[in-house]
Formats: C-alpha cells, structure tokens, sequence
C-alpha cells in the first residue's frame, strides 16, 4: 500500500478541509511529518488508519471522538484516502458517527458511521471510480482482504504507532505466528500439514473398511478362516462324485419301469377297445325295425311323388276355372254400368241440343253488339270534330280579345301622350323668365357672399383696432412709468451731488455752490444715492418707452382708419341689397338651385315635346295597323262559329243511333266479351256431351263382346278340367292309393324323401363299419390277459422320487462349491488390498503426527516454516541494529519454549555482545527497544518483500520515538533509514526532533493555531 492523497476535513485539529498530497514529495520517499507538539502530526496516521478501517492508530481515539471541536456544526467530517496497491488504484470515503443540523427545523439528528470504496479505472474509462463496497462493515472487509491485514496487524507492520511500537518486538510466540502467517500467506504449508492428516485419515478409513469386508465375507461364508472355507470345498467335491455314479443308476431304473408301464397300457387298451366296439356294434343292431319302417314309407312316398304332375295339373286347371268364373261375374258387371252410364250421356246430351234457340240469341246479340261498336266508333270522332272545332272557335275569340285589347291600350296611350306634349309645351313656354329669375337669384347671392366678405373684415379689422388700442395705453402707461422713474433717480442724484459738495466744505472756505464761508446745515448723506449711471440708464430707459409710445400711437392710428374704411363699405352694401341683405347665405343659395332647376325643367320639357309629338305619330300608326288585324279576326271567329255548329249537328245525329248507356266503347265491348263468353260454354257444353254419349256408347259395345269372350273361355276350360279329374283318379288306383286321402298321407316334399333316403344309406354304412371294428378288436384281444397297472405305476414312482432326491443333492452341492470358490477369490482380493493399505498408513499416520507438532519439540510443520522465516528476520533485523547499537545488540530466535504449555519455536530474543548472553527484549532501555523495534519492522519488511506470495510492505511510519535517542545514536538510525530509501520504499517518521529537520529534506510541516491546524509539505 502506498499512499496517494489524503483529505480531511473538521477531523481532529484539521478545522476546514486539508489535502495531503504525497505526490508533492516528487522522487523523495523519506520524509518527516514535523511539528511542534499537539500540531496533529499523529493525527495524519490516525487519519490513513481511520480511512482504511474505520479506528485510528491509537485505541480510545476512536472515529466519533475524531470529529474536530473547531468546526461549526454545519460542517462534515469526512476523510478520503486514495492509495495505490500492486497495479490498482483505490479510494476510500469514510464518515465517522456525527451530529448534524436537521434539514428540516430546529435541533441535530445523529448521522451514523458511512464508507465506501472505490477503483480506479476498473472500466475502460481510466479515470472513473467504480465502487466496490459500500456500508461500514463491507468497506471494512474489502480492504482487509485487499490488504490482507487486519487493523491490528496494519498498526503493528505498517504505522509504528507512537508508545506502542514495542508491540511486536515483545509480542507472544502465539501473536507473532498470526502476524507472521499473515505476512507470508503460508497457507501452503497448513495445507500440506492438513492434506498430510487428511491423508493419514483416509489410509485409516481404508484399512478399517478393508478389514470390514474381510470380517463380512467370512461371515457371509460362514467360515472362521480361508483354511476352513477351502477344506469344506474339498470335502464337498469328494461328495458330489459319489452323488453322480448314484444318480445315473437312478436315471437308468426310472427308464425301465417306463417301458413295462407302457406296454401294459397298451394291452389295456386292446381289451378296452373290444368292449366298446361290442357295445357300439350292439346298440347300431337295435335300431333296425325302425329302419325297416323308414324305408317302407320311403317306398309309398316315391310312388306319390310320381302323381304329383298330375295331380298340380288338375289343381292348376281348377283354379284356372275358377279365375274365368270370376271374370265372367265381373265383367257381366261393368256390362250393366257402362249401359247405365249410356243411357245418362244420351239424356245430358239431349237436354244440352234443347239449348239451341237461347244459343241462336246471343249469336244474334253478338252481330247487333258488333255493329254498334262501329257506330261507336264513328260517334267519337264526330266528338272529336267538334271539340276540335269549339277548340279553334275559343282560340279565334283569344286572339280577337286580345287585340282588341291592344287597341284600346293604343287609344289609351295616345291620350295620354297628347295631354302630356300640351303640358310640356305650357312649361316650354315659359323658359324665357325662368332663365331671368335663376340669372337674378345668381347675382343676389354673388353679392351677397361679398357682403359676408366684408364683414369678415371688417371684424377682424375691428379686432386689429383693439388691440392696437391696449398696446397704445399700455405704451402711454409705460412712458408715464418711465419718466417718473428718471425724475427720481435725477432727484437722488441731486442730492448726491449736494452731499459730495457739502463733504468738500471746509468751514471758513466759501461754498462752490452758495460761497458761504459758513455752513450751518450742510446736506448730510440719507440712504443710498443714485450715480451717474443710474441717471444715464434711468433715462436711457425712459428714451425706449419713448419710442414704444409713438410706434403704439401709430399702428393704433392706421387701424383705426382701416376699421372706419370697412365699416363703410358695410354699410353701402347693405343699403344696396336691402332685405336680401338680411337673408341666410344657405337660403340663397337654395333659392338658386331651385330657380336653376325651374329654367332646366322649361327647357327639358320643350326638349320632351318634340319627341312626344313623334310618339304620338308612332302611336297612331299601330292604331291603325291594330284595327285591320281586329277585323281580320272578328272575321275568323264567325268561320269557326259555323264550323262548330255544323260539327255538333253531326255529333247529335250520330248519338241518337245508339242507346244512352252504351255509347261509351269499353261498356260495348265488355258486353261483347261477356257475350262470347257465355255461347262459348253453351257451345263447349254442347260438345262434351255429344263425346260423352259417343265414348258411353263405344264402351258398352266393347263390354259386351268382352262379356261373350270370357264366357266361351270358361265353357272350354271346365271340360279340359273334367278329362283331367277322370285321368289323375284313375292313376292314384292303378299306384296303389285307393283313395285321395291316402295318397296324399304318403305323398312328401322331395327334399324329405332325399333325407330319408340318406339316413337310411348311413345307417346301413355304420352298421357294417360296427361290425368289421368289433371283428377287429375282438381277434386283437384274443387271448391277452389284463394288466395291473397300478402297481406298475407305483413301482415307477419310487424310482422316479430317488432320482430326484439323487438330482437335489447334486445341485445343492455344486452351488455350494462354486459359492465357497467365489468367497476364497474376494478373500484373496481384499487381504492383498489390506496389506497394500497397512503399509501405506504405517508411513502417512507417522508423516501426519509429526506434522501436527506431535515431536520432541512440539512443533508444527507450520510453526517450523515460520520459524525458519522468523529466522530470516531475525538476521536481517540484527544487521540493522548491530549498526545501530554500535555492534552491541542482535536479535535471535529461541527454540526452546520459553512458556510451559505455550506455543514454541517462535519467540525472539536479545543477544548483547557485551555480555554474550541472550536476554528477554523486554530487558531493553526505552531508546534500546525504539532501534530494536525498527529493526524488526524493517527486517520484516525486507524479508516479506523477497519472499514470494507475501504481501508487499511498500509502506512504513514511525510515530516518534527519535526523541528517546541520543544525538550519536539518532545518527546512526538515521543512515539506517537513509539506506533504506535506496529501496523505494515510502518510509515516513514523525517526531519534533529538531536534529531531524536538518537531516531530511522532504517534510510535511504542521503548524497548530487557534482555530485548527494546516499542513503543507516543504521540499527543500
Ligand atoms: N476532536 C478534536 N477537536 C479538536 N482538537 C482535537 C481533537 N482531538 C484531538 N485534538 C487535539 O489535536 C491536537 C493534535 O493531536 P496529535 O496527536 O495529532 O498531536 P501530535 O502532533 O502528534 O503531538 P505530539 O508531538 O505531542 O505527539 C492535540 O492538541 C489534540 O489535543
Ligand atoms: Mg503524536
């Protein structure tokens, strides 16, 4: 860990917020934290500590109490250490617990204990900080595996603190070995102390299970050893030998008996046989008589099946005659109804020829229909004439109204037109003294505006008068004012003159002005006396109101004359317009545009009679023109008149041809429709009944010659059927049946008679084969006598059981063997495997035990490693303070326990060369154990630094302690520390020592005030 930058703020006597920036000792790595007394030199250390582990270099300082008492409640305390570790850049926030101000309201909360940690350029952004814990307790962790100290630890290696630097010098065998085991990372040599145990435990377990089995197959085997196990195989294959011979004799015996067995069932058999037969053969005889009966009936029912033609012939004629009887009926049935029905269609059809004279009407009706409809036709065009007429005669009357119409509003027109033109030309006359009057109006009004003119000036001429008039009186008051003022100022000046003549009067001296030698009363000065120059502006003053005066008199002199000029003229034309002169301008000038509108009224109206007098002219052109057409079409009128008239004459004529309610066509031939209609169906009806009566008749004829057929059919079959009867009778005599009833008894259905004829052939065959088998049977048993099967059956069983017994007793014994040979090949395997374990836990179980410290001298593989580390440490520390104690100490490990039941093998002692004897380090002097303790810690730190997998110790402060040296002493420390800088190490000392300053030239100086300590490092 090297450090980087450190800042701190109202930690301690830091009051603000202070940067301790490490770079600023440039290439320098030894360097003095400096200050007087209380400046806060321990502080910085307790800073690093409090930043990386959240406690200060010192127990009882802790994070709380570190808050600085300079600062105001506002302020935070806060450090920030950044440091450098192997490649890693890191930074650690810390927060100590703290009251701060609520945000909201009066009063403080206690904000508590806060970390975090970060790298730098974790990411590829170089200069990012990513946070790798966060929260007191996983900061604290972090850095502790980062540094892989403990807080305890980093005071002991790291920060020497001050008064306690002793620690690890006089520290237990048991404290330095956790020290030390930290330092190095010897978790190797646990780990082999430990796979050497585990090891050892596993060969253990292995012999124990492999003697387990050994126990287990004995026991499986039942055999108290492998000896016993093979003696028994032996013996049971001696056994098995025997088990066999017997056991094929056995077999053979069994055979034997088989065979007599076998040959006696078959004599059984034959005996068995002919007894069956016999029986089989017996049973077949007893049935006969039926057989015989059988065939008998099988005789008589063949003849009856030969007459069976026969007798369906005549069966078949018979029913044959029955049909035609049938018929015959029937027919001579349908005879009677189709002459029924003859006699019904002649007398329909007779009735229907009675219709004729109603038939002959409505053809008639029909004819007269049919002409009126043309007479119809022709009525309607007549109408049609007719309106067509009244429509032309109605139009010409139009056409007459509307021009006679036209005529009147021409006459109408023409009226109007003349009086209008008299009118126009009464007002044409009188143009001439209309123009007169507008001409006068025009000229009044002229003058009239003049007059308005005049007044206008002479107002304001009146005006000019007036003012003319103030200014005069004015300028006549400022004259008077003027000159008044000039006689005072002349009368000041008098007396002035008075009084600077009386000053020169001497008395005796005769007055300038008087010559009198006396002067009784000479002018005394009173006030202030005008001078000459206010005489002169006096009246210089007055000459200007002068001037004024007369230029006022003058102007009011020309206006005056102007107004009286004005006022004349006035007044001459207001006398010359008399009343006119009194009339409204506006009204004058209305009274023009009347008289102007009058004159061009006259002479738009002489203008309008001109082109009146043409109208009139047009006028009575049209009028003219309008008369001739109206006679034209009176003339029309009366021809379309006559031809109405003649048109109806026509249509009146033609409707009294036809009856009133038939006149219209659709009426006619709606009547014409209905009247077919009806001769239609008397005509149809007419028809039908004549093909009635026809068909009627047609049918009976055919009914008749049909009844005659079937009767001469009928005749000709029921004698056929006699000759037939006749035949099959006498037939049934000559076959032996004497009468129908018997033959019929034995008369069957063929397939029947098949039957019969097949049972009966059967039984004759089984008969026969019964009897050849029991001719069989019998010789095959002649002369055998019959067997005793059960006996033999039970011989053949007592043999067949000693051979199973036999065949049992073999198995048992072979699975017996191959058991035991398969228990004697685990038992070889399992003690070659124990041997091989034996003897490997032999070696392992004494490797473990003395591994773990079970020797002479108690001590662990581990401890034994640390001691050999220790040692190194040793030589490199004794070195040091060889040098420093000028070649008096050195420092040793001891082997022997120097605690009864402590830990051995790890405590250090102090060899004087003075004496040549090793004494405890606590035996050392104050300045004695600082440079002994120095050594160690920088002895430590070479040899963790050459030893690979420890960790770096790249860092180191000494709180004071110089201050416990003698100036030769201090020196040589000094050039120890010197040299150690060639190591690049980062070696920091703090102490107030003033010798110290002179030496090193890189320092941090802290000086103390009242409000709080700064820092800054000088460089020099
Ligand atoms: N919370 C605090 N607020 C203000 N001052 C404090 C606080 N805690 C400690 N101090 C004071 O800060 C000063 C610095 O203490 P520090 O231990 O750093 O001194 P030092 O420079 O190491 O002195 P010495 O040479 O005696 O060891 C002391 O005067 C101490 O009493
Ligand atoms: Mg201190």
């Amino acid at each position: 860990m090297k450090p980087i930058k450190i800042i701190v703020t109202a930690f301690g006597p830091y009051a603000g917020t202070q940067v301790v920036d490490f770079n600023e000792l440039g290439g320098h790595s030894l360097f003095l934290v400096h200050g007087p007394t209380g400046a806060g030199k321990t502080t910085v250390l307790d800073a690093i500590c409090f930043a990386l582990y959240g406690e200060t270099t010192s127990t009882g300082r802790d994070g709380k109490n570190m808050r600085s008492h300079h600062c105001s409640l506002g302020e935070e305390t806060k450090v920030v250490f950044e440091f450098a570790l192997g490649d890693g850049v890191y930074k650690v926030e810390r927060w100590p617990e703290q009251e701060r101000p609520r945000q909201r309201g009066q009063g403080t909360r206690v904000q508590p204990a806060a970390a975090a940690l970060y790298q730098k350029g974790v990411s590829c952004q170089d200069e990012e900080w990513a946070v790798l814990a966060s929260g007191v307790n996983a900061v604290n962790e972090k850095v502790e595996s980062l540094l892989g100290f403990t807080a305890a630890e980093f005071r002991q290696v790291v920060v020497l603190p001050q008064g306690e630097f002793r620690k690890l010098l006089t520290a237990s065998s048991r404290e330095r070995q956790d020290i030390l085991e930290t330092l190095f990372h010897i978790d190797e040599y646990s780990r082999i102390e430990e796979a050497l145990r585990e090891s050892a435990a596993e060969a253990k377990k292995q012999v124990e299970k492999l003697s387990q089995q050994r126990g287990l197959i004995l026991q499986a085997a039942e055999a108290q050893d492998a000896q016993e196990l093979e003696a028994r195989r032996h013996r049971h294959e001696m056994e098995l030998k025997e088990v066999a011979e017997a056991l094929g004799k056995a077999a053979e015996e069994v055979k034997r008996r088989q065979l007599v067995l076998n040959e006696a069932q078959k004599v059984e058999e034959k005996i068995k046989e002919k007894e069956e037969a016999e029986t089989a053969w017996i049973q077949l005889e007893s049935q006969r008589p039926q057989m015989e009966a059988a065939k008998r009936e099988l005789e008589q029912a063949r003849r009856a099946a030969a007459l069976v033609d026969l007798e369906e012939a005549v069966l078949s004629r018979r029913k044959e005659a029955a049909r035609l009887k049938q018929a015959v009926e029937n027919s001579d049935r349908e005879l009677k109804t189709a002459r029924e029905k003859k006699q019904s269609a002649d007398q329909a059809l007779k009735s229907r020829l009675e219709q004729e004279p109603e038939r002959e009407e409505l053809r008639q009706k029909l004819g007269w229909l049919r002409d009126l409809l043309e007479k119809i036709e022709l009525l309607q065009n007549a109408r049609q004439a007719e309106n067509q007429a009244f429509a032309v005669l109605k139009k010409a009357e139009v056409r007459l109204d509307k021009i006679q119409k036209k005529v009147a509003d021409i006459e109408t027109r023409r009226e109007e037109v003349m009086k209008a033109r008299l009118a126009a030309l009464e007002v044409a006359a009188e143009a001439g003294t209309r123009e007169k009057q507008y001409r006068d109006w025009e000229e009044n009004l002229q003058r009239r505006q003049r007059l308005e003119e005049l007044r206008q000036e002479l107002s304001s001429v009146q005006e000019s008068y007036q003012t003319a008039e103030l200014a005069l009186s004015q300028a006549q008051e400022g004259l008077n004012r003027a000159r008044g003022r000039y006689k005072e100022v002349q009368d000041s000046w008098v007396r002035a003159q008075a009084v600077v003549l009386a000053n020169q009067l001497v008395p005796g001296r005769p007055c300038p002005v008087c010559g009198s030698v006396e002067h009784p009363a000479p002018a005394q000065a009173a006030g202030e006396f005008q001078g000459e120059d206010a005489l002169r502006a006096a009246e210089r003053e007055w000459q200007r109101a002068e001037t004024g005066f007369q230029r006022a008199l003058k102007e009011f002199n020309s206006s005056s004359a102007q107004k009286n000029t004005a006022e004349n003229r006035v007044r001459d034309l207001e006398a010359e317009l008399g009343n006119v002169a009194k009339t409204d301008i506006q009204r004058l000038q209305a009274r023009v545009v009347e008289a102007r509108r009058l004159w061009q009224e006259a002479l738009k109206a002489s203008r309008d009679a001109g082109s009146l007098a043409s109208e009139l002219r047009e006028l009575e052109r049209q009028a003219g023109q309008a008369k001739e057409e109206a006679s034209r079409i009176e003339k029309a009128v009366k021809d379309a008149q006559a031809k109405w008239e003649t048109a109806r004459a026509v249509r009146e004529e033609r409707e009294a041809g036809v009856p009133p309610e038939l006149r219209e066509k659709p009426v006619i031939e709606a009547e014409i429709r209905s009247v077919q209609t009806r001769l239609k169906s008397l005509n149809d009806a007419l028809e039908n009944a004549r093909k009635d009566a026809e068909e009627a008749g047609r049918d009976a004829a055919r009914a008749e010659a049909m009844l005659q057929g079937l009767t001469n059919e009928l005749e000709r079959t029921d004698t056929r059927l006699r000759e037939e009867e006749t035949r099959f009778y006498s037939r049934l005599q000559e076959n032996g049946f004497p009468d129908l009833h018997s033959y019929h008894h034995a008369r069957k259905a063929l397939e029947e008679i098949a039957e019969m004829e097949q049972a009966v052939s059967q039984f004759e065959r089984a008969l026969h084969t019964a009897k050849e088998r029991y001719e069989r049977a019998r010789r095959a048993a002649e002369g055998l006598p019959p067997p005793d099967l059960p006996a033999l059956a039970a011989e053949l069983e007592i043999a067949r059981n000693r051979w199973e017994q036999l065949e049992t007793k073999k198995i048992e014994l072979e699975n017996g063997i191959r058991a035991d040979q398969k228990w004697l090949k685990a038992l070889l395997k399992v003690d070659e495997k124990l041997e091989k374990a034996e003897a490997e836990y032999g070696v392992l179980g004494r490797l473990a035990d003395v591994a773990s410290g079970k020797n002479s001298l108690g001590l662990s593989f581990r401890r034994f490693v640390l001691g050999a580390l220790l040692d190194d440490v040793a030589l490199a520390a004794s070195e040091r303070l060889k040098v420093m104690s000028r070649g008096r100490y050195q420092l040793r490990r001891t082997v022997e326990r120097t605690r009864a039941r402590g830990a051995a093998g790890l405590d250090l002692v102090i060899f004087d060369a003075y004496t040549g004897l090793e004494r405890s380090a606590a035996t050392l002097s104050g300045g004695e154990s600082f440079l002994a303790a120095l050594s160690l810690a920088l002895g430590l730190a070479d040899v963790v630094e050459s030893y690979a997998g420890g960790i770096r110790l790249d860092t180191i402060f000494v709180d004071e302690g110089f201050g416990s040296l003698d100036p030769e002493t201090l020196d040589l420390a000094m050039d120890a520390l010197i040299d150690l800088q060639l190591s690049g190490r980062l070696v920091g000392i703090i102490s107030h020592v003033p010798e110290l300053k002179e030496r090193i030239p890189a320092r941090l100086e802290i000086r103390p005030t009242e409000k709080g300590s700064t820092a800054r490092f000088v460089v020099g």
